[in-house]
């Protein structure tokens, strides 16, 4: 049977977290339930943790234990349903960001540029957008924007006109049929890394990933208790930006406001200045973990102003 999905940076995420034995806790990204599993390990019986995942997939690997809830949500609720089950603060969030392992071995979810499979890429069977519609219905001008800046790529326009001649004759509905399309706009020697960008763009757009992620960072600063810990794990650069702007400087831009007085106002202090990364050993045997950025702060105490 495949591995689910191998968690990274395990050790160093708990560490992050420092966790409390009777705290609340929340792991927004559950998947296999890797990291939930170790900080159930470190909690006492009356410790608590939350988790969300908005892949059905991932319920069924639910670990049956009474201080665990599992929501089948997208982690952008995260504040209205820690209320609903009873926690106005908490004492950490941890997010594992992206896709896991199953869902990219999973040909049908079209994630992967190294199966044919059809090009869904949704996350959540709940959203209705997947990225065939994308790539079959947006104006030329979208799929530019979204090329350039989720997949960053030189160029966007090339890329945007042969995918709607391409669609003009037939609708691409499969991973196969997008890769054959873009091949040849790919920058020689670098195909895969062209491929998978533009991958990584549909993907983004599919599931609304940096705004969600913003809506997390937003939450968790009014979430967490003073000395509570955000610990967030980003695998691409756009990613890491909204994550070490927003623990620098409680805003995305990462410009520190100050007061009068000349005290800035951020609602974070920095646990590790530089992204924590993998061991060399960790990368030899998962080399998903290869690109981890792992951020850590802690939330400051009597600091009530609002994340913007
Ligand atoms: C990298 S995996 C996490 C793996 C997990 N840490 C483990 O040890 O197995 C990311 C998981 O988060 C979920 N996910 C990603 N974005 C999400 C979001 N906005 N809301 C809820 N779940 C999300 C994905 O469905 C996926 O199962």
């Amino acid at each position: 049977m495949l591995l689910y999905h191998n968690p990274v940076m395990l050790h160093e995420c708990m560490e992050g977290l420092s966790i409390k034995p009777d705290g609340v806790y929340v792991d927004v990204t559950y998947g296999s339930g890797g990291h939930s599993r170790e900080i159930l390990h470190r909690l006492n019986e009356t410790g608590k943790l939350i988790a969300f995942d908005q892949d059905e997939d991932a319920l069924n690997n639910e670990i049956n234990d009474p201080r665990l809830t599992l929501v089948h949500q997208n982690f952008s609720y995260i504040t209205n349903f820690c209320r609903f089950y009873g926690h106005a603060h908490v004492d950490g969030i941890l997010a594992d960001l992206g896709v896991s392992s199953h869902q990219l071995d999973m040909a049908e979810k079209g994630f992967s540029t190294r199966f044919d499979g059809v090009l869904d890429m949704r996350m959540s069977q709940k959203n209705e957008r997947t990225a065939a519609d994308i790539v079959n219905n947006y104006e030329k001008e979208e799929l530019v924007r979204i090329f350039r800046q989720y997949g960053e790529i030189d160029h966007a326009p090339k890329v945007a006109t042969a995918i709607i001649n391409q669609r003009s004759e037939n609708p691409i509905e499969t991973t196969t049929e997008l890769v054959n399309t873009i091949l040849p706009y790919a920058p020689r020697m670098r195909e895969n890394k062209f491929t998978a960008q533009v991958f990584q763009a549909l993907r983004i757009e599919v599931n609304q990933e940096l705004e969600v992620l913003k809506e997390l960072l937003r939450q968790s600063a009014e979430l967490l208790k003073p000395e509570g810990r955000l610990v967030v794990m980003s695998y691409h650069s756009l990613e890491d930006r909204l994550v070490k702007n927003f623990m620098r400087a409680g805003n995305f831009e990462g410009v520190v406001e100050k007061d009068f007085y000349g005290n800035p106002q951020t609602p974070f202090k920095l646990v590790v200045r530089k992204p924590v990364t993998a061991s060399e050993e960790e990368i030899t045997a998962n080399n998903r973990a290869r690109s981890a950025k792992l951020r850590i702060a802690e939330k400051i105490e009597f600091n009530n102003k609002s994340a913007k």
